[in-house]
């Protein structure tokens, strides 16, 4: 008996969505139809490397080819119209986060897609974590009683400058993860968000080098925040994340991405990423592939997305308020 598998295509080949072609080639319960980006020479490499039909523009593939599904990779400047047509063919769709630049775009492409009831993924991968899927369980077992207080620290290095400052920002593109894994954590409402941010090197984009914050809670728990992308690029570890929950009977500390992992040469001291995209054996690895498995798996047998529209956008509204809050210089109300 033949197994019935997801027909996928990708939407934007670049850093992060030339790793979910591989994912989904490597997935047997996965057919990778063709990937989609303006680069021609970048996506005819994806293609080639994963043995798959390849467009330079999204509409056509979405005409020509049978599919069941898409992962949209774009950059979020551009996820309004590659979203909504592939929501108005009935794909089931793996979006990445953020969902936007800015809120009202973000609300708009919200309020469409709920109108056409699309299917929607937003890949937030902490949640494919072994760790933090075991920290969301003795929460929800209530091992360590009522949460007190969160911290979450999520320093990059210099790339981030580089790479991503010119288009995204730091709040929207790294805090966002730490933000929404809290307010998933969190049984009560968010009350109100105060932030500092340093504006240095990314003031010419209209950014932050920088940015320290605290999330308070309707129940009276508080989460602090810090993060920045100024680290040198060879500090031994790429990303420097921790992740800490005290509840009032116990606590639960995730520290670094390497997890626990230290590699010394003649050449180098390294503690590589093994929590989020790490190479081995070739093959991309870690909460990446875990979480397009997961939702290649849940888009086949019709079960919820693990982190749906709603809770994305909730995490936006927290990102957008500490952008106004950074900017007005007081706390904000939710
Ligand atoms: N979930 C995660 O952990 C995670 C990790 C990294 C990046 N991301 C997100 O993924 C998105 C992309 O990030 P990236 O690092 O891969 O960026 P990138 O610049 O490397 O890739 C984006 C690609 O989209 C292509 N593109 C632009 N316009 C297009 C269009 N109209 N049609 C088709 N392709 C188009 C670009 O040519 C580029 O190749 C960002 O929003 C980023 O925040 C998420």
């Amino acid at each position: 008996m033949s197994v019935k598998k997801l027909r996928i295509a990708v939407i934007g080949t670049g850093l992060i969505g030339s790793l979910h072609a591989e994912i989904y080639n490597e997935n047997n319960l996965a057919e990778l139809v063709a990937v989609c980006d303006i680069n021609k020479k970048a996506v005819k490499q994806v293609a080639k490397k994963n043995n798959c039909n390849y467009y330079f523009n999204y509409e056509e593939m979405l005409k020509n080819e049978a599919l069941d599904a898409v992962s949209i990779a774009t950059p979020e400047s551009i996820r309004l119209k590659p979203c909504i047509m592939a929501a108005k063919k009935g794909l089931k769709i793996l979006l990445e986060k953020p969902l936007g630049k800015k809120f009202n775009e973000i609300k708009n492409l919200v309020t469409r897609l709920k109108k056409i009831k699309a299917y929607v993924a937003v890949n937030f991968i902490l949640h494919a974590d072994p760790r933090f899927r075991k920290m969301k369980e003795e929460i929800k077992n209530n091992k360590i009683g009522n949460i007190v207080t969160y911290f979450a620290r999520r320093r990059g290095n210099r790339l981030g400058i580089e790479y991503y400052a010119p288009w995204t920002d730091l709040l929207s593109s790294t805090l966002i993860h730490d933000i929404q894994m809290i307010l998933e954590l969190s049984k009560s409402n968010p009350e109100r968000v105060f932030a500092e941010a340093v504006i240095r090197e990314c003031k010419k984009y209209n950014s932050h080098d920088a940015v320290v914050a605290t999330l308070k809670f309707r129940d009276g728990s508080v989460a602090s925040f810090e993060t920045s992308w100024v680290l040198p690029k060879n500090q031994p570890e790429p990303l420097d994340p921790a992740f800490n929950v005290i509840g009032d009977q116990g606590s639960i500390i995730i520290e670094g991405s390497s997890l626990g992992m230290n590699i010394l040469t003649n050449k180098q001291f390294i503690k590589p990423d093994l929590a989020h995209w790490p190479t081995i054996d070739s093959s991309v690895d870690g909460a990446l592939k875990k979480n397009l498995d997961m939702f290649v798996n849940n888009a086949l047998n019709n079960k919820p997305p693990i982190v749906d529209l709603h809770s994305a956008q909730l995490a936006e509204k927290v990102v957008h308020s500490m952008k106004e809050s950074i900017r007005l210089k007081k706390p904000i109300k939710l």
